[in-house]
């Protein structure tokens, strides 16, 4: 019985709360059905042809049954939707205390990275209990990243980010497949989740070489690539201050408001000139082709990073004379 499988297991807080959903549409398109044919096939036999049924067809009027048959089925669907809509708030609004994975898709592998720095090819590997939030992208074509265990399932999109999290409730190894076709070697695409307990994740991202979490390498590459030298205090350049700017509104030129987010500093970095803040000119050159997905995630980390900070001497050093 083990082998015959029609459900993958179920080894996330939303599998179970997204199967519950599927099995009760299951079950009401079943009652439906049979409410349907039910009458239908019995009919058909009542009434064939030659049979001595009744075919006065006297008229009946019933209040009762017209608003029943519209207000029950009005409610049963009305809560259907209810349902679906908590159950998709939870699925849509990671927790706050979640831990960070960012993922790119290439054709065709996964490359996904923690926070801490921890780098992995095809492979993530999770502690039990504890959100894990991906951010991904994708550095080609359109992807999909798809955990049939959690019922986690994304569009993985060149030149934007998508975001999924999870919380894995049982230890053990998932797959992961890309389940958008996306070339030859679609099918191989594939990878795997290791779901680990706490004190084995702990020592699992420790292994290895002493690493620099995300939000330091893009506060290395903030200074390599010369960022540092125009949004600092001591710049020449008039440039925007980017300490505590992250999840803010910002004024632009164009008179419109946007939210400081990953898809602002992205936009920002590869098409300077598209959304000018406000009081600033279009003097910043593109970084479009010289830094990879994985560099713009770790500025847009250190960014994120310092958006409690204010602006200060220390916090952007001067490289630039
Ligand atoms: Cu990547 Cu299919």
């Amino acid at each position: 019985m083990d082998k015959f499988r029609l459900f993958p297991p179920e080894a996330s807080t939303s599998a179970q709360q997204i199967d519950w959903i599927y099995f009760a549409l299951v079950a009401l398109t079943f009652l439906i059905c049979i409410i349907v044919f039910v009458p239908i096939i019995s009919f058909a036999i009542k009434y064939r042809r030659g049979s001595k049924a009744d075919r006065s067809n006297p008229r009946v009027e019933s209040v009762l049954i017209e608003s029943g048959w519209t207000i029950v089925p009005l409610l049963i669907f009305i809560g259907l939707f209810g349902w679906g809509a908590v159950v998709y708030f939870h699925v849509e609004n990671p927790p706050r205390d979640a831990l960070q994975v960012i993922v790119v898709g290439k054709q065709w592998m996964w490359r996904l990275q923690h926070a801490e720095g921890k780098q992995e090819i095809n492979e993530l590997h999770v502690p039990v209990a504890r959100a894990v939030e991906l951010t991904m992208t994708s550095q080609d074509v359109i992807h999909s990243f798809f955990v049939p265990a959690f019922r986690l399932h994304q569009d993985v999109v060149p030149g934007k980010y998508t975001r999924e999290w999870f919380r894995a409730t049982r230890t053990g190894e998932y797959h992961i497949f890309c389940s958008q076709y996306c070339g030859t070697q679609h099918s191989a695409m594939i990878g795997r989740v290791v779901v680990m307990e706490p004190v084995d994740y702990a020592r699992w991202l420790n292994t290895g070489q002493p690493m620099e979490s995300i939000a330091l390498a893009g506060e290395r590459l903030f200074r390599e690539r010369g960022c540092s030298g125009c949004h600092s205090v001591n710049s020449k350049f008039h440039a925007p201050l980017l300490e505590g700017t992250y999840r803010k509104p910002v004024p632009l030129e164009t008179g419109e408001m946007v939210t400081v987010d990953e898809r602002y500093v992205r936009d920002s970095i590869l098409l300077p000139g598209k959304e000018i803040a406000k009081g600033y000119q279009n003097i910043m050159p593109s970084f479009a082709g010289t830094l990879s997905e994985e560099e713009i995630m770790q500025l847009i980390a250190y960014i994120k990073s310092i958006g409690n900070q204010t602006p200060s001497n220390e916090s952007a050093p001067n490289e630039q004379r």
